[in-house]
């Protein structure tokens, strides 16, 4: 069932390293909260403590009405009423496509009936009908993740999680994959966080955007105004940044910049085959 998610004040170490500040954030039932910042940023152990894979050191995590993580309660993951995908697929290597899907339902004990049933749909629903018998090694990256998605929709949690889902895949793949995780969350009611370091990700999918820097969360809001602010100083980001940043530009293009994209002059007719200087490309 579809839940709010609130997070406070959770905060996690590793030895003197602090990774994650008191970061608090609430998501409303059914939201998708894209949680975006730059790699080290403390993206994928905030999602790790939301799944309970790691415990934080202080702070509290609620979904609807039940307490995840709170002082000494940790509540564990498969306890949690959730599901997460991650970047590398993590399915099993020995169960096929369709035994890793079926493999989320354990705990809730269908028949055997009930089960096939949900399972085959699932993966009709991610186009991965015909592929049920296959084996991860025997599937594409595209495909594998595909699986992932239907194990981590199978179940109808209440939160689902994703880190990077999308990145070790091709921009074509990833762009087509974006759509159905938008789609598929979508349809299915869950409450959704979901980590990137692409900005471009982050709006084409979020209801709300966060942005994450050395463990704090810096900013929060809906993708149009959370971006009237400027951009993170350490945002790694496209050679385009932070132009591509949107709502946001920089106060003058660089000079230099704009030297170097000038259009090149015309060739002289005097000397048709004397060589053109390169045209430098870069959009601006
Ligand atoms: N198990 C761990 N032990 C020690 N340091 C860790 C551990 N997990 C993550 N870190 C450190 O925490 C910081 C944030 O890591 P992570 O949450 O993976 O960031 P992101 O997903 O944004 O790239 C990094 O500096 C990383 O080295
Ligand atoms: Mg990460």
């Amino acid at each position: 069932m579809t839940a709010r998610l609130r997070v406070e004040n959770l905060s996690k170490s590793f030895g003197p390293t602090q990774v994650l500040d008191r970061v608090s954030f609430d998501v409303q039932p059914g939201r998708f909260l894209v949680l975006l910042g730059p790699s080290g940023s403390g993206k994928t152990t905030l999602l790790r403590c939301l799944a309970g894979i790691e415990r934080a050191d202080s702070g509290r995590i609620r979904l609807g009405d039940l307490v995840l993580a709170q002082e000494r309660t940790h509540l564990a993951p498969d306890r949690r009423d959730l599901a997460m995908v991650f970047q590398d697929y993590a399915l099993w290597p020995h169960m096929t496509a369709a035994a890793n899907v079926g493999y989320a339902l354990r705990r809730r004990r269908p028949d055997r009936e009930t089960s096939r049933l949900r399972v085959e749909r699932v993966l009709e629903r991610v186009g991965l009908g015909e592929h049920a018998e296959q084996y991860p090694h025997q599937l594409s990256g595209g495909q594998q993740q595909r699986v992932a998605l239907a194990r981590a929709l199978v179940a109808e949690p209440g939160l689902l999680l994703f880190d990077e889902p999308l990145s070790n895949l091709d921009a074509d793949l990833r762009e087509r994959l974006r759509v159905e995780i938008a789609t598929l969350t979508r349809e299915s009611g869950a409450t959704v966080v979901y980590i990137t370091h692409d900005q471009a990700e982050a709006f084409a999918l979020a209801d709300e955007v966060g942005v994450l820097e050395g463990g704090r969360l810096v900013q929060l809001g809906a993708p149009r105004t959370s971006t009237t602010a400027r951009p993170p100083r350490s945002w790694p980001g496209s050679p385009a940044w932070p132009g591509s940043w949107p709502g946001w530009s920089p106060p003058r293009a660089p000079p230099r910049h704009r030297a170097a994209c000038a259009p090149a002059p015309a060739r002289s007719p005097r000397s048709p085959t004397a060589p053109r200087p390169p045209v430098r490309r870069c959009g601006c």
